[in-house]
């Protein structure tokens, strides 16, 4: 397997790791070098600037007590309830009939247990629900019209299926008939507890205007999320396609048991679905990572994304290194 050779990396897309400084990017947030990049645990890593404040509510939730999953759930019910995101929880943009379709995944470490929604609409904490289908049922994934009901009979908050704003938003789009590909800036959130247990877990509303029933590798065990306590755990955030077709946290996941640093492994992870992929790095994805060891890190394609890090010690917003075509030789390596 051909990687691309460290020092390329530095001189590359991550100038700025040279000499171990901080270095402020564009964007505002700063790529570290790689020694920097561990804390002790408690510790917390997730997808986007937006994943800071849900960082925090579970590293509260830690401090009071709460078990890891009770950190992983109230954190991601904080996105989840932000009127403000367009891609996360009721608030996200619907489907191409004008529904919000939310996608939701939980893993937890010890016991290998994992719990997943899919196309749920008019409830307003998937995560909440995929964790109670982990819990209470003997299945890993429930979907559409089955999960509503399992919601219901459970009694999970409901809401509209979508707001005003992007109801007139999508009445636009369709008077229009316009296929504009939305984003799609799941949050998913990996955490590292003093006991030296993983969690992780992930929820989106996916991608704007999607045919009514995509789901995206969001609840996809091992596409949008995967927690082994042996390891550590990914997530991944971006154009869902272009995950699950390679388990993409699966992927990263298994680098880091062939002994990579986190953000080497989502690099490496990226490299290999470029290389096999005919659209070479044109692939709107991102991954984080984090080990047992504390040590954390992310990539994406492009010029890279932020995801947000939260212990005791800081809560901060980090930029990841990103790959393009000009970063490896040749993608799209099956091509003949
Ligand atoms: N990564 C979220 C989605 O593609 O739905």
């Amino acid at each position: 397997m051909k990687s691309m050779p460290r020092r390329r990396f530095l001189s590359g897309a991550a100038t700025a790791l040279v000499g171990g400084r901080l270095i402020q990017r564009a964007s505002g947030a700063p790529m570290l070098p790689l020694a920097e990049l561990s804390a002790a645990a408690p510790l917390i890593v997730s997808t986007w600037p937006f994943g800071k404040p849900a960082n925090e509510k579970a590293l509260a939730t830690l401090q009071a007590k709460g078990s890891g999953l009770d950190a992983i759930e109230s954190g991601i019910r904080v996105t989840e309830s932000d009127p403000s995101n367009a891609s996360v929880g009721l608030a996200g943009i619907p489907n191409a009939a004008g529904v919000v379709q939310l996608d939701s995944c939980i893993m937890s470490g010890p016991g290998h247990r994992a719990g997943s929604v899919g196309a749920i609409s008019g409830f307003r904490h998937p995560i909440s629900i995929a964790r109670a289908v982990m819990e209470k049922t003997k299945h890993v994934m429930l979907v559409g019209e089955g999960a509503a009901e399992f919601a219901a009979k459970n009694g999970f908050e409901t809401g509209p299926k979508v707001s005003e704003g992007q109801r007139v938003a999508w009445e636009k789009w369709k008077e229009e008939q316009r296929r504009t590909e939305k984003n799609h800036d799941t949050i998913a959130m990996i955490l590292l507890n003093e006991s030296g247990d993983l969690f992780g877990g992930c929820s989106t509303s996916g991608w704007g205007y999607k045919l009514p029933g995509r789901l995206g590798d969001s609840p996809i065990i091992g596409g949008g999320l995967y927690v082994d306590n042996e390891i550590g755990a990914a997530g991944a955030t971006g154009l869902g396609e272009n995950v699950m077709r390679y388990c993409g946290t699966f992927l990263v996941v298994e680098f880091m048991r062939q002994g990579l640093h986190p953000q080497d492994a989502c690099l490496e992870t990226i490299r290999r679905i470029a290389r096999l992929d005919p659209k070479g790095f044109d692939l709107s994805i991102n991954f984080i990572a984090i080990d047992r060891r504390g040590r954390f890190g992310g990539a994406g394609t492009g010029s890279g994304f932020e995801y947000s890090v939260t212990c005791p010690a800081f809560s901060r917003v980090i930029q990841s290194p990103g790959l393009t075509s000009k970063d490896i030789g040749p993608v799209g390596g099956n091509r003949k």
